[in-house]
């Protein structure tokens, strides 16, 4: 499987949106309603990038932009890193982001000081529990009423790896 992982680009705009533009995406948080929103999300990430607060990147499968994973450090606690991803539906179960994942974990050990990573999930999401699993994250407990998506409260799963 080939699998690689690169910053995103303001030019990735379309593909994003296409992907995103699913309607099962179900418990994703923050989906861009036009195309010029998802392109302020994008020319956001160089600051974030410079500031080492954000790194985002576009998973590419067989050469094709398939997706996106990225890391955000918390604010008071940057040796914490939450981690978030999202696949083209037309690629979901082929084990390309428990790959994407590795690739960023590699990336977050090399470039950044963050020692411990969470990946939190609505308590629905089936698929990215089994994500986090097989990357060898721990089931650390429920945060309730945790992500608030079209006025509904989900609660979520937190998984969380200590490097
Ligand atoms: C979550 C997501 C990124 C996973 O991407 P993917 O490339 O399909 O992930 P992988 O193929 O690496 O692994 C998915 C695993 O979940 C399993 N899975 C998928 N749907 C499932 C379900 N309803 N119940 C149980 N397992 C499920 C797959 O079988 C696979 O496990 P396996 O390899 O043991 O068979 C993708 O489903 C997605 O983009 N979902 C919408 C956005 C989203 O929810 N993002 C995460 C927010 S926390």
């Amino acid at each position: 499987m080939n699998v690689e992982i690169r910053p995103q680009r303001i030019s990735d705009a379309k593909r994003y949106f296409e992907i995103l533009s699913s309607p099962n995406f179900h418990y994703l948080p923050a989906i861009p309603k036009t195309l010029e929103e998802e392109r302020c999300f994008l020319r956001l990430n160089s600051e974030k990038r410079r500031n080492g607060t954000e790194f985002n990147f576009s998973i590419i499968y067989n050469g094709r932009h398939v997706g996106a994973i990225g890391v955000r450090l918390d604010t008071f606690r940057p040796y914490i890193g939450e981690i978030g991803f999202f696949v083209d539906e037309q690629y979901w179960g082929r084990g390309i982001t428990t790959e994407a994942l590795i690739k960023l974990e590699e990336f977050i050990i090399e470039k950044t000081d963050i020692t411990r990573i969470e990946i939190r999930m609505a308590k629905q999401n089936k698929a990215s529990q089994r994500v986090a699993v097989k990357g060898g994250y721990k089931k650390e407990g429920i945060l309730v009423q945790m992500l608030f998506i079209e006025d509904k409260y989900f609660d979520c799963y937190l998984y969380a790896k200590i490097l």
